[in-house]
């Protein structure tokens, strides 16, 4: 099992050292190897995704991501800047299926701004397409407007498009996911709008004719947003487009209390995949040792699970965050009256220790 190693830039190298100690003590042979990427890669290599990484990643069973950026490099050239490896990677490798749990941990419950009755024991999949859409479609550029409101005038666009197989693949993960749990997807569009949504939602429909022990739903985007503030345990599973899902993705997390427990996984069609936190990069609080490393520990229980094939220990390493966070430690992202707040290399001990109690007294 080989795992790339990519920590990136800000706060990412504290978490994923912390997630990288906790895979070294689960007793799997693993051949792990770091590699630059983001802000730090161009640094040192003139490019956020060198070829040497992206060779690393192409050839290893899973990615353990950090994070990357920096306000200092939103100068640069758009191709340099740090964001452009997360896309790269996801673009090269064919990450089309991401998956975003928004999951309300018990004893975080006070941490969300909303009620705590609306999101106790809150457990939603966002399913969100990765590889096309707005962020990926040809043509986009700039160039001077011939028709529009002010033909002449300068102007910038981008393309939304979905094909259909590129539709098709992620509502059979969507289905697939759902089976797994309580059988229910809520598909995202802006069909009242977009012609590309409306497609989505015809091939959506389309696709889900294999799947009739499945419920399907509809949802345009607007309205979801309103109904995951409003009733956000209506929802399992969510399979949206690439942007829609980006923006959703973010709401789903703040409603947990803190984006700094959620992991991701981007898989392809070989379940080789990319697992990153859901959050960023944090420069503000880069090198202070206040970092939240669970989401990255989590991103690497999710890890085993979808491209180790190792589900026993990312069950271990589950069950250990419940208990750390049962035992009152708490970083400062989720700290609250009553809790002890510990930094980022304590969080990941405690894990540790967690996970090695377990094992000695079975
Ligand atoms: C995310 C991020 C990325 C995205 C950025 C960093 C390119 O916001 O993973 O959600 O927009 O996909
Ligand atoms: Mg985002």
């Amino acid at each position: 099992m080989k795992i790339a190693v990519l920590p990136g830039d800000g706060i990412g190298t504290e978490i994923v050292a912390e997630a990288v100690k906790v895979l070294n003590v689960l007793d799997l042979k693993f051949e792990m190897e770091p590699a630059l990427v983001g802000g730090a890669a161009y640094e040192a290599h003139g490019h956020p995704l060198p070829d040497s990484t992206l060779k690393l990643a192409k050839e290893s069973d899973a990615v353990l991501f950090g994070a990357v950026g920096d306000w200092k490099y939103d100068k640069l050239d758009r191709p340099l800047r740090p964001e452009q490896a997360i896309l790269g990677l996801r673009k090269n490798l064919g990450l089309f299926a991401n998956f975003r749990p928004a999951i309300c941990y018990e004893q975080l419950v006070g941490a969300s701004s909303l009620k705590p009755e609306l999101i106790a024991g809150l457990d939603i999949l966002i399913i969100r397409e990765l590889t096309g859409d707005i962020y990926f479609g040809q043509p986009r550029g700039r160039r001077t407007a011939v028709d529009g409101h002010f033909p002449g005038a300068e102007e910038a666009f981008d393309t939304m498009r979905y094909s259909r197989p590129e539709i098709e693949r992620i509502a059979r993960v969507a289905f697939e996911a759902a089976r797994k749990r309580s059988k229910r997807v809520t598909s995202v569009d802006k069909a009242n709008v977009l012609e590309t949504f409306q497609f989505w939602k015809d091939v959506v429909t389309e696709v889900h004719k294999d799947y009739p022990d499945v419920e399907l739903d509809h949802m345009y985007v607007d309205n979801a947003a309103m109904q995951l503030v409003k009733a956000p345990k209506k929802f399992d599973v969510v399979v949206t487009g690439n942007m829609f899902g980006d923006i959703l993705s973010d709401e789903a997390a703040m409603l947990t209390g803190s984006i700094g427990m959620l992991p991701s996984a981007s898989l392809n069609s070989s379940n080789q995949g990319l697992y990153e936190p859901s959050h960023g990069s944090a420069p503000d609080i880069a090198g202070k040792g206040v970092a939240n490393p669970l989401a990255t520990i989590l991103s690497a229980a999710m890890m085993l699970r979808f491209s180790l094939n190792q589900p026993e220990a990312a069950d271990r390493i589950e069950s250990a965050v419940k208990d750390v966070l049962a035992s009152g430690l708490r970083t400062g992202d989720i700290w609250s009256e009553g809790t002890k707040r510990v930094g980022t290399r304590e969080m990941g001990d405690a894990v540790i220790a967690a996970i090695t109690k377990k094992t000695i007294t079975g």
